[in-house]
């Protein structure tokens, strides 16, 4: 993607990753028409927004990926030169309750975006399209999960475990029989898990500060020793910004964070940063880490390899870890509003039916 002025989609804006993508995007190329469509399910929030919500750049459109008619009337509409595609359904928990909603919206909903670009770029064998991109993000989880060694590679076998994982990898293979089948102008990232602001508390870093602010038990599924590899979501979003404009079509990019934690061991380091910042003794928060069931199929680690990323585009994570998580905690303390509004209601009544002591 060239810089000239362009109409860009990009899905799921109003999300955790996806409403810093747009925030980035809006703010750095006000040359760019940007079009944010979001059905706004539970985890979309325009409150996520307010930063860029009256930019002259900027579209809300507030509508659903799984609606073929509307999605094609839509690029018909705006003419779209890129599409960034980050609407899904995002939560593994959800996703063993409810798989079938994940196929729906990971995998036909991805078809569907998929369909309105070929149609609207006339991608075909013969046709080799050049100045348009259709970028899907996704997730590490599509490679399953890894032993006490190695990492995951852009070439590593696809090996999906849960219903959400699954859901990511069929909608990824389907992006790259578009690239083999139609010349679709495609490229895929793979990130590991994010943390941040604006991150829904279901998700373990956020769900564990809003617990132990309210002084509630926090939920260690299992023993605690699952690995994950964190990444600083403001770099997600800068990896997506050059992903975007810099990287090769047909390519897949692995974004991460080098940054593996054990479970437990994150959840003692942000009691720690908690005690410090609510002025409590210290082994306050501590107290209320709390092991419960393990998760069906939990998998065990996922780290990631980012240098073909890093050495082909030039990115790199900005952040230490702890740096981070104390911005996120700040970031939680600060915007009380913005977390009581996405705790009230049905989200509290679901997350108590998942608790269960072991
Ligand atoms: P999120 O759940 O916070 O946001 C998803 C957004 O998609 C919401 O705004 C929601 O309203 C919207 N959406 C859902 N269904 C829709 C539909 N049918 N039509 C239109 N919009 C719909 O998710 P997130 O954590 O920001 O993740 C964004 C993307 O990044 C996802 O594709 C996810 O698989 C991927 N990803 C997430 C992580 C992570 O750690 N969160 C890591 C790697 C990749
Ligand atoms: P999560 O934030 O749901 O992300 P993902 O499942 O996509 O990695 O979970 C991160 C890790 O934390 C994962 O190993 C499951 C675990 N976890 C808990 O121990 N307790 C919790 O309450 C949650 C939500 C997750």
């Amino acid at each position: 993607m060239n810089s000239t002025k362009r109409n860009i989609l990009i899905t799921g804006g109003a999300g955790f990753i996806g409403s810093h993508v747009v925030r980035r995007i809006v703010a750095k190329y006000p040359h760019y028409n940007v079009v944010n469509l979001d059905k706004l399910t539970y985890a979309g929030n325009l409150a996520n927004l307010t930063a860029i919500e009256n930019a002259s750049n900027y579209t809300f459109v507030k509508g659903d990926i799984t609606e073929a008619t509307f999605i094609n009337e839509l690029f018909e509409q705006y003419q779209f030169d890129g599409v960034i595609h980050l609407a899904a359904e995002s939560h593994v928990d959800r996703s063993i309750s409810n798989p079938l909603e994940f196929v729906i919206t990971n995998v036909i909903g991805t078809v569907n975006l998929l369909n309105a670009a070929k149609k609207l770029w006339n991608a075909n064998i013969d046709n080799a399209v050049t100045d348009k991109k259709f970028y899907h993000i996704s997730t590490d989880e599509v490679y399953g999960s890894l032993g006490a060694e190695g990492l995951f590679t852009e070439k590593t076998a696809y090996d999906p475990h849960s219903p959400y994982s699954a859901s990511k990898a069929s909608s990824d293979h389907f992006v790259r029989a578009y690239f083999d089948t139609y010349k679709l102008p495609a490229v895929i990232s793979n990130c590991s898990n994010n943390y941040g602001s604006f991150h829904f508390p279901e998700k373990l870093i956020p769900l564990a500060i809003n617990n132990i602010k309210q002084m509630k038990p926090v939920p260690v599924y299992g023993k605690g020793e699952n690995v994950r590899d964190w990444l600083f979501v403001e770099d997600h979003a800068a990896a997506i910004d050059l992903i975007f404009h810099e990287g090769k079509i047909g390519e897949t990019y692995n974004i991460g964070g080098n940054n593996e934690w054990k479970n437990i061991d994150l959840i003692h380091l942000l009691c720690k940063i908690m005690d410090k910042k609510l002025n409590r003794a210290e082994g306050t928060s501590a107290s209320l880490i709390t092991f419960v069931k393990d998760r069906a199929g939990h998998d065990l680690r996922y780290a990631i390899d980012s240098s073909k990323l890093q050495k082909e585009l030039g990115w790199k994570p900005s952040l230490q870890f702890e740096e981070g998580l104390e911005k996120t905690v700040e970031w939680y303390l600060t915007n009380e509003e913005w977390l009581n509004n996405v705790t009230s209601g049905n989200y509290k009544e679901y997350y108590t039916a998942q608790y269960s002591k072991r």
